[in-house]
Order: structure tokens, then C-alpha cells, then sequence
């Protein structure tokens, strides 16, 4: 067993008399399609091998019992008492809440956490830490709900208590991921098709910036304001539903003058996004990474300059990655303002280039780098009971 789930359920069972069931919940990758979950697009994310380890027991009781190892913090709250609150505690407490909406079967229990997902790095540790949870709950109370379901529940506590409005990205890599494949989802429809990662000889490192701007999530709520004043505009002088029926920049070209610059810029990124990610899903398909990585680097150009999600940091990361032949595609990963870049590089060359990128990113934004070479895991799955 992992040493993370070791050391959860050795905390479990010196606190607490009962047995445990034991749960693993990854975090993500996204290789391309950001931003545009909630804008009725399509993603290509896969669950990695970083995630939430949570040990979890009912209690008999109102009483939920939550012990964070890596804050060393804990709360005990009477079912009653359930509330938003901030930190870990609003992710937890806030999928507990959405079992209460659904149906009130919420029962008391005890529960032990643990991960090693970098907090604010773009791989969705909220996900991981609400994924977790849910599969656990669900199936404690048995709820009987589809993973897909589950899922959906998650990204409703996400916009609840934490109030961020975030997309079903997340929440279905983290449900729905599967070993050695991506996911190319549907974020309209939800319909997906899983496709196998065959790298050949390259391999998914993720550079760490280490910082994480607290603007973030205000930020992000901001940018799909910006997208729904936008479709607001174009559906009352076009006949679309959504931005992918927009399929010609041109046609949005001809609206720019009734939208504010900035609201402009984020449906031309949209509207782009949308069609590379279809692009890149039939690139992967056959097998052509190169040119798979070639739009990576576009989809960074307009997370940066139209979109506007991201900072000196990560844009020096993304300069590093274009100046070294062994990096074929690299670009900010996530929400954005901090967190990873993702970058496929040839195995040859990967540890060159982590080396390099360490020193340049240490010289020039006196920040320590950290790396990690990414391998891909399934969707939240229970380790033992
Ligand atoms: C965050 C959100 C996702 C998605 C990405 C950007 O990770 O949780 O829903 O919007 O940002 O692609």
C-alpha cells in the first residue's frame, strides 16, 4: 500500500475503534481544452496517480468527526450544526451538505485525510478532496448514485459553499478516469469516449511554479461572467445555443464592436479553444503528438494574451519549455494564475530539461521549481474494506 493510505489508516484505527474502508481520489491532468467546460466544450483530461487518500467509518451518532493530516487539523460538527465555513473545511462540509439536499440521509461518521497534491497547482486537489468524499458517503448511505452523478454532485458543492463556479471537468476526470487513457468529454452533453495515452517515447512533465495567486477563484468566476455576457450578446442577434455552434471566427468578428474589449477576447478564446481541442482529440487519435503539441502552445498564447489566466511565472515556464527542442507542447494547466505547466517531453530529454528549467526559473524569479514526471490512475476507486 501507498504510504499515504498507510499512514491514514494507522491514524484511523489509533483514534477511533471501528474499521475503516479506504479510498483513493486522484487529481487531474488536462492536456487541452482549458476554460471551456462551462462553456459547453470539449476537455481531454485524465485522473493521475496524485490524489486523496480518505479512510472513513459511520459512527452511530450526529456527530461527523474530520481529521486533515496534512493541516494536522480537525473538526467535529453536529450534523444540524452544518454550515459554510472557510479552507478544506468548506469542501468537505459542503459535499456532506449536497447528501443532505439530495436526501437527507446524511448519518454521523468518522473519517481520516491525507494527500499529494500540491495545494494550488492546477491538478484539482478540490476535486480529489470532494470526489473522495462523495464515493465514500455514497456509498456508506447508500445512495446509489452513477458515478456521473456523483460527480455532478461534487461540482454543485464546488459552486455552493466555495462558491466557485466551476465546470464538470474536474469532478468527472476524478470520477471517470481510467489507467493509461484520456478522456475526451463532452461538456455539454457529457458523452465521452476514452482514448489511449500512446506517448511513444515522450512523457507528461508537470513544472511547478510554486506560486498560486489568491485572485484565483474570484478571477475565475469573473471570466465566466465575461463568457455568458458574451453568448448573451450572440445568441440575441444569431441562432446559437452555444459557443461551439459559432464555427468561423469570422462570425464573431462582426459582433466586436457591441461587447467590451474584454468580453470580446474571452469569446474569441472560447470559440478558438473549442475548435483546437477537436483538432487535437483527432491528432491523438492518430497518434501524431507532435502536432498535437504544436496547439498546446496555442492554447497557452491565448490563455495568456485573450484570456487573460496567467501570470509572469508561468508564462516564463511556457518561454523555457519553447526554447528546448525536446518539449513539443507546453502550456499553463488548470484555472490558471499559478499552479503547473504541463509539457510533453521526450523521455530522452526530460531530465535535461527539468534541470534546466530549475536553474533558469531560480535565477530568474528566485522561485523554487518542483516537477513531476505524470503517471495516469483511475477514477476514485475503494483500496480496501
Ligand atoms: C478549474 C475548474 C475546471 C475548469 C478549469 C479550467 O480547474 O475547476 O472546471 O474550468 O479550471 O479549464
Amino acid at each position: 500500500m501507498n504510504t499515504i493510505a498507510t499512514k491514514v489508516l494507522q491514524r484511523f484505527t489509533e483514534s477511533f475503534a471501528s474499521t475503516p474502508n479506504l479510498y483513493y481520489s486522484p487529481g487531474r491532468i488536462n492536456l487541452i481544452g482549458e476554460h471551456v467546460d462551462y462553456n459547453d466544450g470539449f476537455v481531454l483530461p485524465a485522473a493521475i496517480n496524485k490524489g486523496v487518500y480518505y479512510a472513513i467509518a459511520p459512527n452511530q451518532s450526529n456527530e461527523i468527526y474530520f481529521y486533515a493530516m496534512d493541516f494536522d487539523e480537525q473538526l467535529k460538527i453536529n450534523i444540524a450544526d452544518i454550515k459554510r465555513m472557510s479552507g478544506w473545511q468548506n469542501y468537505v462540509l459542503s459535499v456532506v451538505n449536497e447528501f443532505t439536499l439530495l436526501s437527507n440521509t446524511i448519518k454521523g461518521f468518522d473519517c481520516v485525510f491525507a494527500g499529494d497534491i500540491p495545494r494550488g497547482s492546477g491538478m484539482s486537489s478540490s476535486a480529489a478532496v470532494e470526489g473522495g468524499l462523495a464515493y465514500a458517503l455514497d456509498e456508506m448511505l447508500q445512495t446509489g448514485l452513477t458515478r456521473v452523478e456523483i460527480a455532478l454532485l461534487c461540482q454543485r458543492a464546488e459552486h455552493n459553499y466555495p462558491n466557485v463556479q466551476c465546470g464538470i471537468m474536474d469532478q468527472f476526470a476524478n470520477m471517470m478516469g481510467k489507467k493509461d487513457h484520456v478522456l475526451l468529454l463532452d461538456c455539454k452533453s457529457l458523452e465521452h469516449q476514452y482514448f489511449p495515452l500512446h506517448l511513444q517515447g515522450y512523457k507528461i512533465v508537470l513544472l511547478n511554479s510554486n506560486v498560486h495567486h489568491t485572485l484565483a477563484s474570484g478571477e475565475y468566476n469573473i471570466r465566466r461572467q465575461r463568457c455568458e455576457e458574451g453568448l448573451g450578446i450572440l445568441k440575441s442577434k444569431l441562432n446559437i445555443q452555444s459557443f461551439r455552434d459559432i464555427t468561423s471566427v469570422q462570425d464573431l468578428m462582426a459582433f466586436k464592436t457591441l461587447m467590451p474589449e474584454k468580453v470580446f477576447n474571452c469569446c474569441l478564446y472560447v470559440i478558438e479553444e473549442i475548435a483546437r481541442t477537436k483538432k487535437a482529440a483527432a491528432l491523438l487519435q492518430k497518434d501524431n503528438i507532435v502536432e498535437f503539441g504544436k496547439l498546446m502552445y496555442a492554447t497557452h498564447e491565448g490563455l495568456s494574451q485573450l484570456y487573460e489566466v496567467s501570470c509572469k511565472e508561468l508564462d516564463f515556464l511556457v518561454n523555457v519549455a519553447s526554447k528546448n527542442s525536446d518539449v513539443i507542447g507546453a502550456r499553463l494547466m488548470g484555472g490558471g494564475f499559478g499552479g503547473c505547466t504541463i509539457n510533453i517531453v521526450k523521455e530522452s530529454g526530460v531530465q535535461q530539461f527539468i534541470q534546466k528549467a530549475t536553474i533558469e526559473y531560480q535565477q530568474n524569479l528566485n522561485i523554487t521549481l518542483e516537477a513531476y514526471i505524470t503517471e495516469t490512475d483511475n477514477g476514485t476507486y475503494k483500496i480496501i474494506n
